[in-house]
């Protein structure tokens, strides 16, 4: 038997998607097919692995998609040109292009490239002032979103609670603690981001009624650190070596899973928690910007 606790990130992922066959078909009846591209530069087998679980979904949900690999060595402007090529594709509803990008190119530049309507990962500028300011016609980033689905979906009280986000990443630590502390509904909660540069973790740590941990170092988060009761959100993916694993490596959360399981109250698995709920997420994004632009 697992435990009790546990958040079931894929069955929640699951629901979800069930949810968007029916917005996916009537779109079909009216002519339109959803269509997400990815863009991959490098060979970043992580970014490979993610890639290719969100082209499953596509294919498992209707969605078109399609996918563009460039070269480590690409340039800015071949980059640059691909995107343009890609929001001026009437048949394309989201491009996304996958993070973490070779150096020589820059982030910003980048994500501030695509067409904020076709910006299903929330990353352009528009988007994320659109998420500071409570605006609701943005797309927001699908690991926070997924977070803030998967607290709701499992009657956890976020309104006036403590929530502690480990992680000031622009992926997921930053937009996660600007959705949560926004008055509105799954929000409104009194929000702390700590970071490398924070004194006494562990204190704010076991303060939080809900602790989310999203700043990539592998089981940094003990059962010390836990308010008994507490709900704690693994976001991370942490390669570790292990002689005793095939290949001679393992995958681990941020989160020490076998020490705080007993104490929280309830607690992401990983995998299985909020890996899902990205996936599902993007998703309902693209379905929704194809909507908007076949209205
Ligand atoms: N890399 C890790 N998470 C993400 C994500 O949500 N979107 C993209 N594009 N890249 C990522």
């Amino acid at each position: 038997m697992p435990p009790a606790n546990l958040i079931d990130g894929r069955g929640i992922a699951r629901q979800l998607q069930g949810e968007l066959v029916q917005r996916i078909e009537a779109l079909k009846a009216r002519g339109v097919q959803p269509g997400l591209a990815f863009v991959r530069v490098g060979e970043d087998p992580a970014s490979k692995v993610y890639v290719g679980r969100k082209e499953k979904m596509c294919a498992e949900l209707g969605i078109h998609s399609e996918t563009h690999v460039l070269s480590e060595a690409a340039s800015e402007a071949d980059l640059l040109g691909l995107l343009h090529r890609l929001n001026t594709d009437p048949r394309l509803h989201g491009v996304l292009v996958q993070a973490p990008l070779p150096p020589h190119l820059r982030a910003t530049v980048v994500y501030a490239s695509v067409l904020p309507e076709k910006d299903v990962d929330g990353f352009h500028p528009v988007n994320v002032g659109k998420l500071m300011l409570g605006d609701p016609t943005g797309f927001l980033p699908c690991t926070p979103a997924g977070i803030r689905e998967l607290l709701a979906r499992s009657e956890v009280q976020i309104g006036g609670a403590e929530v502690v986000v480990l992680g000031r990443g622009n992926i997921v630590g930053k937009p996660m603690a600007a959705m949560l502390c926004q008055k509105e509904k799954h929000a409104n909660a009194t929000v702390t981001i700590c970071h490398s540069a924070t004194r006494d973790i562990g204190a704010h740590c076991r303060r939080a009624d809900i602790l989310i941990a999203a700043m990539g170092v592998a089981e940094f988060v003990k059962a010390d650190m836990v308010k008994p009761g507490a709900v704690v959100v693994d976001v991370g993916v942490n390669r570790v070596s292990d002689p005793a694993a095939k290949g001679g490596s393992r995958l681990v959360g941020d989160v020490d899973f076998a020490g705080v399981q007993p104490v929280a109250g309830k607690i992401t698995p990983n995998p299985g928690g909020v890996g899902p709920m990205t996936i599902a997420m993007l998703m309902q994004n693209t379905v929704r910007a194809a909507e908007r632009a076949a209205r």
